[in-house]
């Protein structure tokens, strides 16, 4: 059947046809669209889940910025930090447009029913993991967001392009950073390699589990929400960064990892998966402090919600 179809009375009948075909012809799904609810719903965790990673993610790199060794890296880092925030708020509203409000989204992440990426549960030690996040972070969370321009939600395909514009300066910054820290002293190089050394894995897993194991990918694929698997896209990662730790002259923390002539990849070792849900479900090193600073922030801003409805009214 077709939208075309005048003979069709029922009304979710021509609203997944016209779905169907809005997918088929790589055209945006837009608020106003009939949509299945299954597809409403995984739109509103996805988007949901990013928002908070924004937010959250705020709180490691937060952490140094009254540390920073100099006035200019202490303004880069507040910039850095408050595009995450800005983030945030793109991110919410495209939410918002599924129906959902922004405080009943902030009460399922403080209550536990909604993720956030794993990534930010673990601590931020030494300068140079400034650097560490910008690079690795921001460099997996950009390969995973440039396939997301290009989703098929109208609203997060429009957030993702200035968001990824912004990613991109992070992870410049990062790389910039360790290139001075390697540059350094011994002891400065020694605290780089460190740095890489923590936060290889926890990048790598950032991707979400293998697609063997990924409940949504076939179904978020089949939508055009996602446009690669999780698997396919940690590749593209690793084969693009694994160069640069080479130029930086750091090594990478993976005695498995080789350049494989005939498939033009990298191999790399196995992830600890019971690691990465371990943190995901709620016991990695800084899950609880996390969520209790949000929650702390969330209630401290209560006065200013408050007025700004009074303002409003
Ligand atoms: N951390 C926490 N949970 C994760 C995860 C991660 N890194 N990766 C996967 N999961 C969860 C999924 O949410 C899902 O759980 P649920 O059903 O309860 O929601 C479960 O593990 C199975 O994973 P799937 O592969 O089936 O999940 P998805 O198809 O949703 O794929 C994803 C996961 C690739 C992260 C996808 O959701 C996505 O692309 N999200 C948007 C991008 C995003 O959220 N990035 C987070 C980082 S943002 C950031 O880093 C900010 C920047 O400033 C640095």
């Amino acid at each position: 059947m077709t939208v075309t179809d005048a003979t069709s009375t029922d009304p979710s009948a021509v609203g997944q046809a016209r779905f169907d075909e809005l997918l088929a012809d790589g055209r945006k799904v837009e608020p106003r669209d009939w949509m299945p609810d299954e597809y409403r719903k995984t739109m509103i965790r996805q988007i949901a889940q990013h928002a908070h990673s924004e937010v959250i993610g705020q709180q490691p790199e937060g952490n140094w910025i009254t540390r920073a060794p100099s006035l200019k890296r202490k303004s880069i880092l507040m910039a850095k930090v408050q595009d995450e925030a800005g983030h945030g708020l793109y991110l919410y509203s495209a939410a918002e447009t599924l129906g959902v409000s922004r405080d009943e989204l902030n009460e399922m992440l403080h209550s536990g029913r909604q993720k956030y990426s794993s990534i930010f549960n673990y601590p931020t030690l030494s300068w140079s993991d400034m650097g560490a996040v910008g690079w690795l972070v921001d460099g997996a969370a950009i390969t995973n967001q440039v396939m997301l321009t290009r989703t098929s939600y109208g609203p997060y395909a429009r957030a993702m392009i200035k968001i990824c514009k912004e990613e991109s300066f992070h992870q410049r910054q990062g790389f910039e950073i360790m290139l001075t820290m390697v540059n350094g002293t011994a002891e400065q190089k020694a605290m780089a390699q460190d740095s890489l050394n923590r936060w290889w894995w926890p990048a790598l897993a950032m991707f979400g589990p293998p697609d063997a194991d990924s409940t949504h990918t076939t179904q978020s694929i089949a939508w055009g929400i996602k446009l690669e698997t999780n698997d396919q896209l940690r590749q593209k990662f690793v084969d693009m960064t694994v160069p640069q730790a080479e130029y930086l002259g750091l090594t990478v923390p993976d005695p498995d990892l080789r350049w494989n002539d005939e498939t033009g990849h990298y191999e790399f070792g196995a992830i600890d998966w019971d690691d990465f849900w371990a943190v995901v479900k709620g016991d990695g090193p800084c899950n609880r402090e996390r969520i209790a600073h949000k929650v702390k922030a969330w209630e401290d801003g209560a006065w200013v919600r408050e007025a700004g409805r009074a303002h409003a009214e």
